[in-house]
């Protein structure tokens, strides 16, 4: 596990390098997907294309999920079946803006459970870095690591709570009503615009919890461990899995909470 955690800490730091050193004053999208805020730039493409060489240098039979090139590849050894999940640059619209919450997300699976997950947010100069069993850590040149736990026994009327809005247009305006009934009962909401890095500020106790609707699978494979070897909970509605159903993030406690505000205002109830 250690094995694999190294490996994606160092392509996760590489790709982060790559992006600082060829990023554009003012990056363009090169496509849309499904609506004008779902960018795609050309970076993006890159920096995958990246990763997979150096995942499949080091070790050529794995299977990689990636955001913009698909599932790709694999074959089950002794180890199992491993599988890496990438978000090559999560937080495209915060990257072509030069705002500093944008990220290389960089997950490992054997036989289907995430084992490693490292969310590399390269403009604050921050690395996450978590291995299944083995706790969560906050790593910055020339800092010691910083282990990460989240916080605890926040109340709801309390709580800072982070969230995205999924870029689908036909969910637009029920987002905007779930956060009117969100707002008045919590601290206040943040809009970091990165899901893997959202889900770290809950490892680190910068926000108390999470929540989004359409998250795919690389958006919170990697930042998602951070935040449970880091003491939260991550799930879905009534213990179902976060994909393709809300995410929820927070520690116990919060966790129950929020479920239970956000289950009846379900994003998805109107398609
Ligand atoms: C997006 C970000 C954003 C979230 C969207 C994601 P991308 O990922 O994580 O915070 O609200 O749902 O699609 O497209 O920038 O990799
Ligand atoms: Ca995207
Ligand atoms: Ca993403
Ligand atoms: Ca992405």
């Amino acid at each position: 596990m250690t094995d694999f955690l190294d490996l994606a800490v160092s392509i996760a730091r590489e790709a982060g390098q790559m992006l600082i050193a060829k990023r554009p004053a003012r990056p363009e999208a090169v496509s849309t997907k499904s609506s004008a805020t779902d960018v795609v730039t050309a970076l993006d493409r890159a920096c995958e294309e990246l990763i997979r060489a150096r995942i499949l240098a080091a070790r050529p039979g794995d299977a990689i999920l990636g955001e913009e090139g698909g599932e790709t590849g694999g074959v089950t050894s002794g180890e199992g079946r491993v599988r890496w999940v990438v978000d090559p640059i999560d937080g495209t619209v915060n990257f072509m803006y030069g705002l500093p919450d944008w990220c290389v997300s960089i997950a490992v699976e054997v036989d289907g459970e995430i084992v490693a997950g490292v969310v590399n947010v390269v403009p604050r100069g921050e690395l996450f870095a978590a291995a299944r069993g083995g706790g969560a850590e906050l790593l910055r040149e020339g800092l010691p690591a910083e282990r990460l736990r989240c916080n605890t026994g926040v109340p709801l009327a309390g709580a800072l709570i982070a969230t995205g809005f999924g870029y689908r247009p036909e969910r637009r305006a029920v987002q905007a009503e779930v956060l009117a009934h969100v707002v008045p009962r919590v601290r206040d909401i943040r809009r970091g615009g990165s899901c893997a890095a959202d889900l770290c500020s809950v490892a680190a106790g910068r926000v108390d919890g999470y929540y989004e609707r359409g998250t795919e699978y690389w958006d919170f494979a990697a930042g998602g461990l951070v935040a449970t070897e880091a003491g939260a909970r991550i799930g879905g509605l009534g213990g179902r899995p976060c994909n393709p159903e809300l995410t929820l993030c927070a520690a116990p406690g919060l966790f129950e909470e929020l479920h239970d505000l956000l289950e009846p205002l379900d994003p998805e109830r109107d398609g």
